[in-house]
């Protein structure tokens, strides 16, 4: 037996939903840069699913059926209630309530396709609102309902804010949303198969998806790129701040990739998005700073920036509080780790590796009082 650290390199399944090939990215076949410029968040959910693109009446019940499922169960604001609010980060109260919904749904251990269909519908719809909830909840505010004229993107961003969003923010969101949506065998997304494989159900794979992509490893690095920004605080400290870092050996976030070598082919399209977002708020000097830093982290080592990145400064231009950043990733993500346990399901077999022992050799047990 040998083994690899981290996986690198070792193919654990198949799966015909997303590709990472030569750097290019596809869903379903459609490269994302094509999806990124012309797909809503919602065809991108169907396409995830179906394994095609819907047609218009496909895609307009798939949205009734969102809207229709994003209202909370009570009890889920008021668990809301009961958490230590200053402490508790959003990606654990996301986590937390995302396991809770699972006891408020009659088909939580239904696993017919039916079932599974509607849990993913009720899912996907409900995470937006867990999402937007509990932020407001943590501030004292009331939640905002759902409306039902409103698609996915500007919906999150309405009950989020209470105020109804701009036409430039819902595509800027819509398309932050397309481009997270679904990403071959990554961390959070193998979780989510590993979990369900043991014909678990679809709450507890999207709870443990949750888990993982929290670390900042993974999803957890656009809050730190964040902070990263903040922390420099002017374009003129960009590169005295990076060479620091890299001198201590500490790693900066949002760069690298385990698969990517030439660079992410989404970091363009929320570079773009950064650079016009910043500007229209009139605070460039977040995209300026972003620039200033790529250029004097690749100038020391060769590893572009990853999707987390740029999607710092996109959010900060939504006005979005940063530690939400990474459980946004999660309202987009869980439409591509659906789509993972559906296939999961269709062709299951448990995902069970073993382990190149390097412990000690045999040894006799030696009572309490003797050792
Ligand atoms: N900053 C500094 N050095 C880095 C970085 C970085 N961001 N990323 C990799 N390196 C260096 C490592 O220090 C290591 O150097 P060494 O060989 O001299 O020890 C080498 O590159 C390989 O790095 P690993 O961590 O072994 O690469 P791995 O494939 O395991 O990790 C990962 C990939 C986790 C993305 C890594 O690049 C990283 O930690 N990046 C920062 C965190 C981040 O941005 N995560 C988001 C990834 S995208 C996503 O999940 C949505």
């Amino acid at each position: 037996m040998t083994s690899t650290r981290g996986l690198e390199g070792v193919v654990a399944t198949e799966s015909s939903i997303s590709s990472i090939i030569d750097d290019t990215l596809t869903y379903v076949g459609y490269n994302i840069d094509d999806l990124a410029e012309n797909a809503s968040f919602e065809e991108v959910i169907y396409l995830l699913w179906h394994k095609r693109l819907p047609k218009k009446d496909e895609l307009t019940e798939l949205k009734k059926q969102l809207s229709d499922n994003m209202a909370l169960p009570q009890e889920i604001i008021n668990h809301f209630k009961t958490y230590p609010i200053d402490k508790v980060h959003p990606m654990a109260a996301l986590r937390s309530a995302v396991s809770l919904l699972g006891l408020y749904d009659d088909l939580s251990e239904d696993m017919s396709d039916e079932a599974n269909y509607q849990k993913a519908i009720k899912l996907q719809a409900k995470i937006a609102t867990v999402v937007t909830t509990f932020s407001r909840v943590r501030k004292g505010l009331d939640p905002v309902e759902p409306r039902a004229d409103l698609g996915y993107a500007a919906n999150f961003l309405y009950m989020l804010s209470g105020k109804e969003p701009e036409e430039i923010e819902i595509e800027a969101f819509d398309k932050a949303l397309v481009l997270h949506a679904d990403h071959e065998l990554n961390a959070s997304t193998f979780t989510a198969r590993v979990c369900v494989a043991t014909l678990s159900d679809m709450y507890s794979g999207v709870t443990a998806a949750i888990g993982a992509l929290k670390g900042p490893l993974h999803g957890g690095a656009n809050e730190q790129v964040m902070k990263m920004l903040s922390e420099i605080g002017s374009e003129e400290n960009a590169e005295a701040y990076i060479k620091e870092k890299l001198a201590n050996k500490e790693k900066i976030m949002g760069f690298g990739h385990r698969v990517y070598r030439k660079g992410d082919p989404r970091a363009k399209h929320l570079r773009e998005m950064s650079k016009q977002l910043t500007k229209l708020r009139g605070e460039e000097k977040w995209y300026n700073m972003s620039i200033r830093v790529e250029a004097a982290f690749t100038a020391e080592k060769p590893l572009p920036p990853n999707v987390d990145f740029y999607s710092a400064s996109v959010y900060h231009s939504l006005g979005i509080d940063h530690d939400l950043f990474t459980p946004i990733f999660a309202v987009s993500r869980v439409s591509g780790w659906i789509a993972h346990i559906l296939e999961q399901y269709a062709n299951n077999r448990l995902i069970r590796p073993r382990a190149d022992y390097v412990g000690p050799g045999m040894q006799k047990y030696v009572p309490i009082n003797e050792r």
